[in-house]
C-alpha cells in the first residue's frame, strides 16, 4: 500500500499550479488543445520530483506513465554490459518522455536519468488513453515528435557508420553550441558549457580515453580553444564540416 509520503502529489494541490498550467499550455505535445482539454489535463497530471542522478525510467521495465518535464534536464541513455553508455538524447522543460511504452505496451525502450534536480508532470496510462481518445490532435503532435526523433536517430546511425570519432565529436560540439543558443565571436563559435569528456564520449559512442586524445590533438592543431569551462570551435574547424545551414548561420 502506498503511504501518503510516497503518493505522487496531484497538480491541483500544488502552489506552483499556475506555472505548470502555463507549461502544459505551451508544450508542443499539447499544441492545439482547447482550454477545456488543458484544464482536464492539469487535473489529471501528478507532480514527481527526482534528485540529480536518479533513474526516472529504467530500460526493460514495464511503463505505466509518461512525463512532461517541468524543471531540469534529463538524458535518455542505453547502458551496455561493459559499463559503456550511449546517450540518445537530452531533454529539457516542455519536452516529454515515456510515451513509447504507453503506445506499444512494451517495456521501456531506454533509461531516463535526471541530469539536474528535476520535476516532471506524470500522466498515467489511463489518463493518457482517455486524453488521446478525446483529443486526436495530441496524437498528431506525438507523431510529429516521434518523426523528429527518428530523423535524429537516422543521423546518429549515419554518423556512427560513416564518420570517425573526431568528426562525430566536432558535430556534437557544434550541435550543443547551437542548442545553447549560439554565440559566435572573432575566433569562432563558443560552446559556453562544455560537457565532461565522459559525457561527450557517451554522446558520440566512444570512450573517455579516445575523446581525451582527440581533444589534445585538436587543441594542438588550433582547431578548438579551451576557455575555462567554455570551448571555442574555430572557423577553421567548422569550415571542415559539410556545409550546413547551422554553421553558415552561426558565422
Ligand atoms: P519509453 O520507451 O516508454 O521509455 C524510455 C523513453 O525514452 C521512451 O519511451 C522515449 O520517450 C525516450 N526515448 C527513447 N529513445 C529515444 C530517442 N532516440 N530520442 C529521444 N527520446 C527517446
Amino acid at each position: 500500500m502506498i503511504s501518503n509520503a510516497q503518493r505522487p502529489a496531484a497538480l491541483v494541490d500544488d502552489p506552483k499550479l499556475d506555472r505548470y498550467r502555463v507549461l502544459v499550455a505551451q508544450a508542443a505535445l499539447f499544441r492545439g488543445c482547447s482550454q477545456g482539454a488543458l484544464d482536464d489535463l492539469v487535473r489529471r497530471l501528478q507532480i514527481r520530483t527526482r534528485l540529480q542522478g536518479s533513474l526516472i525510467v529504467a530500460q526493460d521495465e514495464p511503463g505505466d506513465a509518461m512525463f512532461l518535464i517541468a524543471q531540469g534536464r534529463v538524458k535518455v541513455a542505453l547502458f551496455g554490459e561493459n559499463g559503456r553508455e550511449l546517450t540518445l538524447s537530452t531533454l529539457g522543460p516542455g519536452e516529454f518522455f515515456g510515451e513509447m511504452s504507453l503506445i506499444d505496451s512494451r517495456p521501456r525502450s531506454a533509461n531516463v536519468v535526471a541530469l539536474d534536480d528535476t520535476t516532471v508532470l506524470a500522466l498515467t496510462r489511463d489518463a493518457f488513453s482517455a486524453h488521446l481518445k478525446a483529443h486526436p490532435q495530441t496524437a498528431m503532435n506525438i507523431i510529429s515528435e516521434l518523426t523528429a526523433r527518428l530523423r535524429r536517430a537516422d543521423e546518429t546511425i549515419a554518423s556512427l557508420a560513416l564518420h570517425d570519432v573526431e568528426s562525430r565529436l566536432v558535430r556534437t560540439l557544434e550541435r550543443l553550441a547551437r542548442e545553447e543558443g549560439e554565440s559566435a565571436d572573432a575566433v569562432g563559435l563558443v560552446l559556453r558549457k562544455r560537457p565532461t569528456q565522459q559525457d561527450l564520449a557517451n554522446m558520440v559512442g566512444s570512450c573517455r580515453e579516445t575523446i581525451s586524445r582527440t581533444f589534445t590533438s585538436m587543441i594542438k592543431r588550433g582547431l578548438v580553444v579551451p576557455r575555462g569551462r567554455a570551448l571555442v570551435l574555430t572557423r577553421q574547424l567548422l569550415d571542415r564540416l559539410s556545409p550546413g545551414p547551422a554553421t553558415a548561420a552561426a558565422l
